[in-house]
């Protein structure tokens, strides 16, 4: 396998020009820069929307009086600034840098980019005040106005243009497994949403097709992207080629053929088609494979680098992130069959596992990869790398408080509702201790926000010392820097 990437990569370097990793950065500095910072200002406004509604659970009554700050509309007005605010802006800033350095070509219609970002703000700003003004849908995963997903989708097809336009002059004949993952979520994720806008379903069929929808937006716009990242940051920081080309090859297809008949294990129990049920649940056990397949891959490329893990601010987040992937997928499929589903459905176990999904995966590696993209754009370093690690461990012990917690207080709340000697409300006063503890991880993971925010604020506008050396959690000698970890 190493001697497929050895030789590609010669094959590659052949034809290159001097100085292209300038070049290429130069050209996706502003389109990039717009998206990973228009992530994170929807970072924070989520995570005030989420705070709100996790304390609610301590507090019921806390403001009540206020009809926008209701828990109907704050829950729903926070999936969809995370979903479609943070994680899609900030990924598609990282989809598009890892396009460029992958295809070692520049862009030339950033501007197409430009345009996309400040229409998809605009969007999510209608959007958001709607939910909080009491227009939303009641469409789980789809709260927003119609329109607003219809301008959400032309910003997708416009962002992604100039990729598909690079793509036709790219400089290399090989695609690496990143460009496979980002090309294939460009074209899953404006086809789910197109096909989920359509007007077509009704009852028991519009069920099925929202969880197939929501199912999907995880599994093959929101996982592609992050693990696109895994696979192009573990090797790079470390130094060395990944540890199996083929299996992630494997990997990829079986990603692409599986998830896609996962989505109706949200419906266990429910009115939908028996068959169905019974398909989606087989389909997410066979997810066992290509989660296990990437799991192996990255586990074999970082062994051995303990070092680099515990003094990169890139590796750290983003194998923390490739862990969390494994865990989160091993437990879905347990998740998914019959008896479990009985225990934990429509209890807090399912919220710590989307936790344990969006952000203990997906959110921490787009923070890893952000760490190694910004200073290379900007020319420029991190100003302090305290501060990265007062970001790291805030949001890495809370969101292990949170998922820890809700784990807990899902299964004590589903054996208490399925205790026919105990009442409903016995099943909610049991987990009030461990709803306690998600608000601390949350106010932990919202400090870790405020700080990560306050970092990519200086480097955007370079404030802070201009360190002579990338921005390092432990000394290291001179001697052991490797050009993949230079700033340059
Ligand atoms: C093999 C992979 C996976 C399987 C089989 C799986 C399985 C499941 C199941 C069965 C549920 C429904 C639980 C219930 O309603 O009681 C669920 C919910 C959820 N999963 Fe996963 N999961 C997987 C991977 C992931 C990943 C990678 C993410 C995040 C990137 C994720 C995020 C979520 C979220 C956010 C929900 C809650 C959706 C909602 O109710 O609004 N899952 N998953
Ligand atoms: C400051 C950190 C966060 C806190 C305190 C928090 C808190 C919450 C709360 C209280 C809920 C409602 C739970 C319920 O209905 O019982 C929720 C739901 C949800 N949050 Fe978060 N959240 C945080 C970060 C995130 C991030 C970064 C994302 C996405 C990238 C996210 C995605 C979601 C999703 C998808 C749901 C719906 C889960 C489901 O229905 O199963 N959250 N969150």
């Amino acid at each position: 396998m190493a001697t497929i990437a050895s030789e590609t990569v010669q094959d590659n370097q052949a034809r290159l020009p001097e100085g292209w990793r300038e070049e290429v950065d130069a050209s996706v500095r502003w389109p990039v820069t717009a998206f990973i910072a228009s992530g994170a200002f929807w970072l924070v406004i989520g995570s005030v929307l989420a705070l709100i509604a996790s304390f609610k659970f301590n507090h019921p009554e806390w403001l009540v009086e206020q009809g926008w700050l209701t828990f109907g509309r704050v829950r729903p007005a926070h999936l969809q600034t995370m979903i479609f605010g943070w994680i899609s802006m900030a990924g598609f800033g990282v989809l598009t840098w890892l396009w460029a350095r992958l295809l070692k070509t520049d862009m030339r219609l950033g501007w197409l980019q430009l345009v996309s970002v400040a229409v998809w703000n605009l969007a999510m700003v209608v959007g958001t005040i709607a939910i909080l003004a009491g227009f939303s849908r009641s469409i789980e995963w789809v709260e927003f106005p119609l329109f607003v997903y219809v301008i959400i989708i032309g910003c997708i097809g416009i962002g992604a243009f100039p990729l598909f336009e690079m793509l036709r002059r790219r400089r290399v004949r090989h695609l690496y497994v990143s460009i496979w993952y980002i090309g294939a979520a460009l074209l899953w994720g404006p086809f789910l949403l197109i096909t989920f806008s359509l007007p077509i379903y009704e009852g028991v069929a519009h069920a099925t097709a929202n969880w197939w929808f929501a199912h999907n937006i995880l599994g093959l716009w929101i996982t592609p992207v992050g693990l696109a990242a895994a696979y192009y940051f573990i090797p790079k920081v470390i130094g060395r080629p990944i540890y199996s080309y083929h299996l992630s090859i494997l990997g990829f297809w079986t990603l692409a053929l599986f998830y896609n008949w996962a989505g109706v294990h949200h419906l266990v129990g429910g009115p939908a088609p028996q068959w169905a049920v019974t398909i989606s649940i087989v389909f997410s056990v066979m997810m066992v494979i290509p989660v296990v397949v990437v799991a192996l891959n990255h586990h074999m490329t970082a062994f051995g680098s303990l070092k680099a893990v515990l003094r990169s601010p890139t590796l750290r987040f983003i194998v923390f992130g490739a862990m969390s992937y494994t865990a989160v997928s091993l437990h879905g499929s347990f998740m998914s069959l019959r008896f479990w589903q009985e225990l934990t459905h429509f209890t807090h176990h399912t919220i710590g596992h989307a936790h344990l999904g969006v952000y203990a995966f997906a959110t921490m590696v787009m923070f890893g990869s952000i760490y190694y993209i910004m200073p290379r754009l900007m020319q420029w370093e991190w100003r302090s790398s305290g501060l990265i690690n007062l970001h790291f461990w805030t949001t890495a012990l809370g969101i292990g408080t949170y998922v820890v917690a809700l784990t807990i207080a899902g299964v004590l709340q589903g054996l208490t509702l399925m205790d026919p000697g105990a009442s409903f409300m016995e099943s909610q006063f049991i987990t009030e201790p461990w709803l306690y503890a998600r608000s601390i991880g949350g106010t932990l993971m919202t400090v870790g926000h405020l700080v990560f925010g306050y970092l990519l604020y200086s480097i955007i506008l370079k404030k802070g010392p201009q360190l002579d050396g990338p921005t390092y959690f432990a000394p290291v000698l001179r001697s052991e820097t490797s050009s993949a970890d230079s700033a340059a």
